[in-house]
């Protein structure tokens, strides 16, 4: 398992770290096996898995149970689990539970927090909870930004800058930027010492990440233009449909897939 010591080392060493979500079992095991350096259990599982059409209705108690199932599946993998809206920016006392809640049951190596919330950060990193500050567009506020560039102004590329050295100082380990400009993701990865991860943020960042599902093709409906498809799961619907004529026409089960031993009747 990665280090967050290891992925600073990375950084500092110009090497990019990888990132890809995972919800499952199975997911979680692909992910580790292709040696991907870090997990990100994403609320996007609500869209990508639940079929929500938003993160929204994500519960605390969906990311542990889908967070278990991606520690059975990823042993050795540094998982970072999201805290979902409405766990976060009620009262410090609740959001702290919520966050200790989320790293004690799932045993994530770290909480991903995504907006400016620079006490919970702080508690957080105190009381021993590493941190992942998510920044940008943040997909927990879409129904006040909608899903389009941040920062596109000067102006809010500023305060973007701000707010990132901000969340550095108040402990987060690592910053997840979302749909910004590159030129400016850019720059805040050079003045930044934690490792900065984009998803849609050029390739001037310490690492990326994507979303399983939309890295290959699988059940999504619609991909973001910074989304390269790397494999096509959606070949899954053809071998159900091959499955479906061969049971309808009788030519599943053949001989290759059944029992030869005969109990009705006949003598062996
Ligand atoms: O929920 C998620 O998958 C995320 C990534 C898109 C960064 O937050």
């Amino acid at each position: 398992m990665k280090t967050i010591k290891q992925l600073l080392t990375m950084k500092e060493q110009k090497e990019k770290i990888t990132m890809v979500t995972a919800y499952d079992y199975p997911s979680a095991k692909q992910v580790e096996q292709a040696g991907i350096d870090t997990i990100l259990v994403g609320d996007s599982l609500g869209m990508v898995v639940l079929g929500y059409d938003s993160t929204v209705q994500v519960t605390v108690d969906d990311m542990i149970h889908h967070t278990k199932a991606v520690r059975r599946g990823a042993p050795d993998s540094y998982i970072i689990i999201d805290v979902p809206f409405g766990a976060v920016g009620i009262d410090h006392t609740t959001d702290m539970q919520n966050a200790i809640k989320l790293y004690k049951e799932t045993t994530a190596n770290a909480v991903k927090i995504e907006g400016f919330h620079l006490k919970l950060i702080e508690g957080c990193t105190q009381i021993g909870v590493p941190v992942v500050s998510h920044l940008g567009l943040t997909p927990q506020t879409v129904g006040i930004t909608g899903y389009k560039l941040q920062a596109g102004s000067k102006e809010e590329a500023e305060q973007l800058i701000i707010h990132a050295k901000e969340v550095e100082a108040a402990g987060a380990v690592m910053l997840v930027l979302e749909a910004i400009p590159s030129d400016l993701a850019e720059v805040i990865s050079t003045q930044l010492t934690i490792p900065v991860i984009g998803i849609g943020a050029g390739n001037g960042t310490d690492g990326q990440v994507l979303v399983y599902h939309d890295l290959l093709n699988y059940g999504s409906e619609h991909v973001a233009k910074f989304v390269k498809q790397y494999g096509d799961f959606s070949t899954g619907v053809d071998a159900l449909k091959q499955y479906n004529q061969e049971v309808k026409s009788g030519a599943f089960p053949s001989e290759a897939y059944t029992y030869k031993k005969k109990v009705m009747g006949e003598k062996e």
